[in-house]
């Protein structure tokens, strides 16, 4: 089968990066969030983040729009049952994926794969919610964020996975520039094993004195040679995102390293989710110039 039609559940800061991607390289797509509101923001940004990249240069103003008429949001589950893969990035909760795939997994048809991008549940836990059939079609694809700028995908396997179908997904996600890495279902996959408990270590330090927000990044910076410090990073990804991811790794392993900081959820209770909600580690009342907080 080849695959020509995408679809996109969830159209925030990963779907709609995941959709933006798909349709520039040449796919049709068909991206559903829960309300008009959510999507027309997504979709919003999806303009946005296109229009700069034709400022860049990286872009066509042809292939902008090329992309743009490719691209379909709607807040029908149903719209997305003639895709030939599925790609999920709605939020990181169990029960809300779970109920999502069953769904999905009755509207389409036998042949659909359906490709999670979580970033910590279990891929054979959600493929379970489908059907034995679906469960052989089922895969983890999981990508960065900017997706339009980060480019690598982790393409991960179950033990159920039909060995075609992973060369498919491997394919599809060369086809849509990325670097494809391989991996096996095991919580965190690569990346997340190694970087979410350097991330909650970096609370710590702050929860322990050791410094304030703007050196601990300052530290990382130019002492490591990382891009961004560990809270800039932080209020990228999301707080609420990565209290989920935190969660759900620490009820896997049960080890300490994985578990969520207490100031990360006071954050999460307070609607303090980053740059999403305008304040995180820093305030970003001024997005040029985001001011460090005092915890
Ligand atoms: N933020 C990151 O850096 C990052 C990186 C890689 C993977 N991920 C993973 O991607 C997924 C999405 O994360 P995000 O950062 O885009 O979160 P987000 O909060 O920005 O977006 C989630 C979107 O899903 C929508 N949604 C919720 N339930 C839905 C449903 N049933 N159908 C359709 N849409 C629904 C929400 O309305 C929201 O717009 C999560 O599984 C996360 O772990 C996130």
């Amino acid at each position: 089968m080849q695959i020509e039609r995408v679809g996109v559940v969830g159209c925030g800061l990963m779907g709609a990066g995941i959709a933006q991607v798909a349709a520039t390289a040449g796919f049709e797509t068909v991206v559903r969030d829960v309300s008009q509101e959510l999507l027309d923001s997504g979709f919003t940004r999806i303009r946005q983040s296109l229009a700069k990249r034709v400022e860049k240069g990286a872009l066509t103003a042809d292939q902008q729009a090329a992309a743009l008429t490719r691209l379909r949001g709607t807040t029908r589950l149903e719209d997305l049952a003639a895709s030939d893969i599925i790609l999920e990035a709605i939020i990181e909760q169990r029960d809300e994926k779970l109920d999502t795939y069953a769904r999905l997994d009755r509207l389409c048809p036998p042949a659909t794969i359906f490709a999670s991008n979580t970033s910590s549940l279990s891929i054979t836990e959600l493929m379970a919610a489908t059907g034995p059939e679906r469960r052989r079609r089922f895969i983890g694809m999981h990508f960065f964020n900017p997706v339009p700028l980060m480019n690598l995908v982790e393409v991960i396997r179950t033990v159920l996975t039909d060995p075609e179908v992973y060369r498919q997904a491997c394919t599809f996600g060369a086809s849509l520039g990325k670097t494809v890495v391989r991996t096996s279902d095991r919580t965190g996959f690569i990346v997340n094993r190694l970087l979410v408990p350097y991330l909650l270590d970096a609370v710590r330090a702050l929860e322990e004195g050791v410094a304030g927000i703007a050196d601990i990044d300052l530290a990382m910076k130019l002492g490591c040679g990382y891009p961004m410090g560990p809270f800039q990073l932080l209020d990228f990804v999301g707080i609420d995102t990565t209290y989920y991811i935190a969660n759900i790794m620490y009820e896997e392993f049960r080890e300490k390293r994985f578990a969520p900081p207490p100031l990360l959820k006071r954050m999460v209770l307070a609607g303090l989710y980053g740059r999403k909600s305008g304040r995180g580690f820093y305030d970003y009342a001024d997005p040029a110039k985001p001011a460090p907080l005092e915890y």
